[in-house]
């Protein structure tokens, strides 16, 4: 086991009616911007969730936050923080919602030339705008970790940002938020908190039981739960062990000690930049070439995961970690996610070129646990996955 540090300061209030509890987590003499997505929480009941908790706080709303959250309108949000003198963000919403009021929460105390810096620069926030959150979709995490992930449509670009000043102070889970959510998005939300889990797991082994048993048990629960949720998304345990799952799956706690991986997130994104695909299924098009190009440094992982996750007990080492390969894509296609590019666009051709380039200009020229993939590995990698 690696050496580790760890600290998540994110307060979690989990369960039925917990809405009601948010005045109690804000200061009372802050003055609030609430910012929500594109209109959902005005149809399922959340927003007067919301607004009946927080009759006596200062707070005005910012809403229309679209799903990948776009740098433009983001500005738009950071301007209100400046007229209203904000003192305290809150997001309502999924991890676009979320990751959006973290930019802002970085954006507000910035001193740079410009916000876009915080993205281009790479280094971590140390310091932002107070938030919680109110979390309407489980898949990110976003609600209990300190990343983000901000998209500007001007230039085809999907960037990360993070650091330790942007955990969330305080994220309502209430699971029952579950029930309005259109099965498009818990497909998407089952897909990537599974991901996130492969991410931190599927790399080579590091001697740390624990933390492979947590990866395995988040990944087990995730599977047994999908079907359920999917058939009936009003399955109150079924919903809380999902939402409880995706805020595990990437709230740091699996990946402390052990090496991590993050390929196919890095790829994912550029997939998503480049034809608005849904985060969540650029993932599973990236994923399986990702473990078939790199199966000699992840065989060892991918035997174990197929042993302990798919119940493959046949066959040699590597006739086990090809099946749990195919296993975690026919997973991701049984719950109607394609797993190809092009499924999604026609106009695939040159993307590898075009994802491998982006990188080199980055500077990015070693992806994955070992450092050790260079962008002509990306371009393989993609090219597989067309
Ligand atoms: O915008 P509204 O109208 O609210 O509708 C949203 C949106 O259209 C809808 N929705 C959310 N809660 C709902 C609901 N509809 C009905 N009932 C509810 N209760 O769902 C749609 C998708 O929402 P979004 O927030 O975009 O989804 P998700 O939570 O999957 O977030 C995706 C974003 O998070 C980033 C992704 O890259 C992407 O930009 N990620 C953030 C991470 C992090 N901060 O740690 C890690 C992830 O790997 C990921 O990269
Ligand atoms: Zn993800």
């Amino acid at each position: 086991m690696n050496n580790f540090e760890f600290k998540n300061p994110t307060k979690i209030i989990f369960g039925k009616d917990t809405i009601a509890k948010l005045a109690k987590e804000i200061p009372t003499d802050a003055k609030v911007l609430v910012l929500y997505g594109g209109g959902s929480i005005k149809k399922n009941g959340i927003y007067e969730q919301v607004q009946s908790a927080l009759k006596d706080i200062d707070y005005v709303e910012f809403g229309g936050i679209p799903a990948n959250p776009e740098y433009t309108v983001l500005l738009e949000a950071l301007q209100v923080i400046k007229n209203e003198n904000i003192s305290y963000l809150l997001a309502v919403g999924g991890g676009s919602v979320i990751d959006g009021t973290k930019f802002l929460s970085a954006a507000a105390l910035f001193e740079g030339d410009t916000p876009w810096d915080i993205l281009s620069n790479r280094k971590p926030t140390l310091k932002g705008m107070p938030f919680g959150t109110v979390l309407t979709l489980p898949a990110t995490g976003s609600e209990m970790n300190s990343g983000a992930v901000i998209t500007r449509a001007e230039t085809k670009e999907k960037l990360g940002m993070g650091g330790a000043g942007l955990f969330p102070q305080f994220s309502i889970l209430d699971p029952q938020v579950i029930k309005s959510i259109p099965k498009r998005q818990l497909v998407n939300g089952i897909t990537d908190a599974f991901t996130h889990v492969l991410e931190q797991y599927m790399t080579y082994p590091a001697g740390a039981l624990l933390q492979d048993r947590f990866a395995e048990s988040i990944m087990q629960t995730l599977i047994e739960v999908a079907p359920k949720i999917l058939k009936d998304p009003t399955d109150y345990e079924a919903a809380s062990n999902f939402m409880w799952s995706c805020t595990m799956a990437l709230n740091g706690l699996i990946q402390k000690g052990v090496p991590t991986d993050w390929a196919v997130h890095a790829m994912g994104h550029e997939l998503t930049a480049l034809y608005g695909i849904d985060h969540a299924r650029t993932l599973a098009i990236i994923a399986p070439s990702h473990y078939q190009y790199n199966f000699d440094t992840k065989k060892e992982k991918l035997a174990q995961y197929a042993e302990r996750i798919w119940n493959i007990t046949e066959g040699s080492l590597e006739d086990k970690a090809y099946d749990a390969i195919e296993r975690t894509e026919q997973f991701f296609n049984q719950m109607g996610i394609d797993t190809k590019l092009s499924k999604y666009t026609e106009n695939f051709d040159g993307t590898a070129e075009v994802i491998s380039k982006r990188f080199t200009e980055r500077g990015w020229v070693g992806l994955g646990e070992h450092q050790s993939l260079k962008p002509e590995d990306v371009e393989h990698i993609v090219q597989m996955a067309y």
